[in-house]
């Protein structure tokens, strides 16, 4: 073991960090190589800075011009668009996330959860949370329906096996029953958990009273002595549509909840700032006792794990991102039209959808929120999927047989209603 994770090891021990960690999470740590003496050059190098591989001229990188005047004049400077950006992502980007962390989950006030690491994605920062928490012998607990590239991500890329839990009761609320007793059934008292809200694939999200209710199961499992690591997958954040919905993160309310509860926030710019190509997300970690120093710990471990496989993340893109959320002149008018857009789509699929209440082909599950719906199908999906793209060019995504996904989120909503006939019309027509 390096003497630096060492360190990072001592830092954590006895938290509930050191419980959860696999043992890549043990080895890493953030080498006092290139980046950290770059940067302390940074700060002291006035004369001649000889430590970073860029190469550059009169204080900026060099670069095509090509590329430069892409951007609009007076706008970014060659160094935020063509450096590499800081080890864990821009200082001000991160800030700026954390305080509007801070403000879209106003529960999260007067608590302590860690600064925000800016990672290549959402995708990237599961990634990572796998190769530092998880490992063959570990069990991740997932809904039933649950985005895809976990089993990816956890099963094949870190050997974990993953248990599911049925996502909804029989009256169509989120199943805390359910959560808790395959928790409660899983041998050695300690679990890891994925939860998504708003979940890709169904559009769901608990209501107050069932987020209320998962964190007092939560809590009760962790009071008997169980440790728990909690993951809140919060890719689709903010597009609530209903009254009822639990508008913050369960992060928010688990952050602080139980010694015994760790919890992590990943998010993303990804659909949140509508910047899908940009690639940028963050990791923030949260737990009732972890004080600074463990946060520190704790983001030098993930610093590590980000330095040994992408090594930095997407420099222009953070700009970019930062000077919209800061400065943007239209950054709140263009977020709520296009929040109101998605709102309109959702309730024309809802409206649209009501005629086919009686249908036994195809019953949604029930939805509201985020950019999808999906059916519970009575016949194969995979037969509807490509019925519907070979005779009426209609793409839609099959999960495993047995459930079709619509991602209204891109269909124009004049064409939202067609699109449901057409979708109950091939169903009767690929399984008669
Ligand atoms: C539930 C969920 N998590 C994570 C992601 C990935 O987000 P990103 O594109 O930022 O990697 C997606 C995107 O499809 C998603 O649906």
């Amino acid at each position: 073991m390096h003497e630096l994770a060492n360190e990072l090891n001592t830092a954590l021990k006895g938290t509930i960090v050191d419980e959860m960690f696999s043992a890549v999470g043990r080895r890493m740590f953030f080498p006092k190589g290139i980046v950290a003496q770059a940067a302390e050059a940074k700060k002291k190098a006035t004369r001649f800075n000889a430590t970073i591989g860029m190469a550059t001229s009169k204080g900026m990188p060099m670069h095509l011009s090509d590329i430069f005047t892409q951007f609009a004049e007076n706008s970014l400077t060659p160094s935020q668009i063509f450096a590499y950006a800081p080890g864990g992502g821009d200082p001000e980007l991160r800030e700026l996330w954390k305080s509007e962390m801070f403000r879209k989950n106003p529960s999260l006030q007067g608590k302590a959860v860690s600064l925000p690491i800016v990672t290549g994605g959402l995708t990237h920062g599961l990634s990572l949370l796998a190769q530092l928490f998880f490992e063959e012998g570990d069990t991740l607990i997932v809904p039933d329906l649950a985005w895809d590239n976990y089993e990816l991500i956890f099963s094949h890329q870190v050997n974990t096996t993953i248990k599911t839990f049925p996502f909804y009761t029989e009256t169509g609320a989120f199943n805390v029953d359910a959560l808790k007793e395959t928790l409660s059934s899983l041998p050695g008292k300690k679990a890891r958990i994925l939860l998504n809200f708003p979940n890709n694939p169904t559009g769901f999200t608990p209501s107050k009273t069932e987020i209320e209710r998962t964190k007092e199961a939560l809590v009760q499992l962790a009071d008997d002595g169980m440790k728990l690591m909690v993951i809140s997958d919060d890719a689709y954040f903010g597009l609530f549509f209903e009254e009822e919905t639990e508008k913050e993160s369960l992060f928010a309310s688990l952050c602080d909840a139980h010694e015994n509860i760790f919890a992590v926030k990943a998010d993303a710019a990804t659909k949140e700032e509508m910047v899908w190509g940009f690639r940028i997300g963050f990791v923030t970690y949260g737990g009732k006792g972890l004080k600074a120093e463990h946060y520190d710990a704790l983001n030098k471990k993930t610093l590590g794990i980000i330095r040994s496989t992408v090594s930095n993340c997407d420099r222009p893109g953070q700009s970019l991102i930062l000077k919209a959320m800061r400065d943007g002149k239209n950054y709140q008018a263009d977020k709520s039209a296009a929040f109101a857009e998605m709102e309109r789509r959702y309730h024309t699929i809802k409206a649209s959808l009501k005629k086919y209440e009686n249908s036994e082909l195809l019953k949604p599950y029930p939805f509201n929120s985020g950019y999808f719906m999906a059916f519970k199908c009575k016949g194969s999906s995979e037969v509807l999927r490509t019925y519907l793209l070979d005779t009426y060019q209609i793409g839609c995504i099959n999960i495993q047989d047995t459930t079709l996904r619509l991602a209204y989120c891109s269909v124009e909503c004049d064409k939202i209603e067609e699109l449901i006939d057409l979708v109950y019309q091939a169903a009767g027509e690929a399984w008669n």
